[in-house]
C-alpha cells in the first residue's frame, strides 16, 4: 500500500484494507452507512463486507448513471439517513464511480450541516481525478455540477482490485484523464504513455499513482480553482460539449471519450493560439485516435456544440475559456479562442479520418 498525504487527508493505494481496518476502530462512529449503486451494491460491497466483518453497513442503493445525479436521488439519500437515525457522528463510505462519490459527498456534507465521509473509488475515472480535490455536488437543470460544494472528506481508499469488476471501455474511458494529466504536467509520464502498445494489458496500479500525484499537487496549490487548478480543464471545454451533444443522440460517449475528441480539438488551439509545435499536435491527437476510435463531427451542429460550450460555467466576460498547452508537460489557463477558430479546431479532428 502507498500513502499520498494532503494537508487534511490522505490518499491510500494498494491493499489498504487492513489500515482501512485500523481506521475503523481508531474512530467511534455510531453508525456506518455506504452509499452505492445497483452495480457496486453487486461488485464491490461484498469485498467491503468480506473486509471489515466487525461493521454492520447499511447500504443505500441508488440507481446507477449520471442521469441520476439529481436533487431526487439526494432526497432519496437523505431520507434514508434520516429513516436509520443517522447523526454527525455517523459515517458515510461513498463506494462507486464519480457519480457516488461527488453526490454521496454531497448528501453526507449538508445531512445536519456534515457528516464524515470517505470515498472508495471504484472506476478508474474517480481513482484518478473525481475523488480527489474535494468537489462535490450534482447536477441541475441539465447543468453538470451546477449545485454543490468543496468539502475534504476523513480519506480516499484506492483498490486498483475493484478495477476488475469494469467492462474495458470504462477503463479506457478513465485513461483519458491518466492522458490529460501527462500532457499538462508531466512530460516523462506521457513518454510512458505514448509507448503502450496494448491497453488491454496493462497493469493500471503503475499509471494510477504517477496520475494521481499530479493532481494531488494541483489541487494543493489551488484548492478552489481560483487559478492553476483550471489547468484540470484541459480537454474539457469542448470535450464537455461532445459529450453533452452525444448524450442526446442514439451513440451516447463516454466521459473519457468525449474528452479524447475535446484533447484533440484543444491541442489544435494550443498550437495555433501558443505555438505547440505541429509534429507534436498530430502525434498527440494520432495517439487519442488510436486508443479512442474516431466519432465524426457533424458540421451543421457546430453551432450546438459552440453554444453548449458559451454555457460552460468556467467562462468569464463572454468569452469561452479554455486551458491549453503550449508544450507537452505546461498548460496555460485563461486561454480564449473565438469561434472560428474553435470551427477550425473541429474540422481538423474531423479531417482524421
Ligand atoms: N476534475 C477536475 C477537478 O477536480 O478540478
Amino acid at each position: 500500500m502507498t500513502t499520498v498525504s494532503l494537508p487534511d487527508y490522505a490518499i491510500f493505494v494498494g491493499d489498504f484494507w487492513s489500515e482501512f481496518r485500523n481506521f475503523l476502530s481508531n474512530t467511534s462512529y455510531s453508525r456506518h452507512f455506504v452509499i452505492v449503486d445497483e452495480h457496486t451494491a453487486r461488485y464491490c460491497m461484498p469485498r467491503l463486507q468480506q473486509q471489515t466483518p466487525d461493521i454492520n453497513w447499511l447500504p443505500i442503493i441508488i440507481p446507477p448513471g449520471e442521469q441520476h445525479k439529481n436533487i431526487q436521488t439526494c432526497n432519496t439519500i437523505w431520507q434514508q439517513l434520516m429513516d436509520n437515525n443517522a447523526n454527525r457522528g455517523a459515517l458515510v463510505v461513498n463506494l462507486g464511480g464519480g457519480v457516488i462519490g461527488d453526490m454521496g459527498g454531497f448528501c453526507a456534507s449538508t445531512f445536519k450541516r456534515g457528516m464524515d465521509f470517505v470515498q472508495m473509488p471504484t472506476t478508474l475515472l474517480s481513482q484518478v481525478d473525481a475523488s480527489i480535490g474535494g468537489k462535490l455536488g450534482i447536477d441541475f437543470m441539465q447543468v453538470k455540477n451546477s449545485i454543490g460544494l468543496f468539502r475534504n472528506p476523513q480519506g480516499v481508499w484506492i483498490d486498483p482490485a475493484f478495477l476488475q469488476t469494469l467492462p474495458f471501455r470504462e477503463i479506457r474511458s478513465g485513461f483519458a484523464e491518466i492522458i490529460k494529466h501527462s500532457l499538462i504536467a508531466d512530460p516523462g509520464e506521457w513518454e510512458r504513455i505514448q509507448a503502450i502498445q496494448n491497453l488491454e494489458s496493462i497493469t493500471w496500479s503503475d499509471f494510477l499513482l504517477p496520475s494521481l500525484q499530479i493532481k494531488k499537487d494541483i489541487v494543493i496549490a489551488d484548492p478552489f480553482e481560483k487559478g492553476l487548478r483550471k489547468a484540470l480543464n484541459f480537454g474539457h471545454t469542448i470535450g464537455h460539449a461532445v459529450e453533452g451533444m452525444a448524450l442526446e443522440s442514439e451513440h451516447p460517449l463516454l466521459h473519457g471519450e468525449a474528452i479524447a475528441i475535446g484533447m484533440i480539438c484543444e491541442t489544435y488551439l494550443s498550437h495555433r493560439i501558443l505555438g505547440l509545435p505541429l509534429e507534436t499536435l498530430d502525434f498527440i491527437a494520432g495517439f487519442l485516435v488510436r486508443i479512442y476510435g474516431h466519432h465524426p463531427l457533424a458540421e451543421a451542429l457546430y453551432v450546438d456544440y459552440l453554444q453548449l460550450m458559451t454555457q460552460d460555467k468556467k467562462n468569464e466576460n463572454n468569452q469561452i475559456n479554455f486551458s491549453l498547452i503550449p508544450d507537452i508537460g505546461k498548460v496555460k489557463v485563461n486561454q480564449t479562442a473565438d469561434k472560428m477558430l474553435i470551427r477550425e479546431s473541429l474540422d481538423y479532428y474531423n479531417s482524421m479520418v
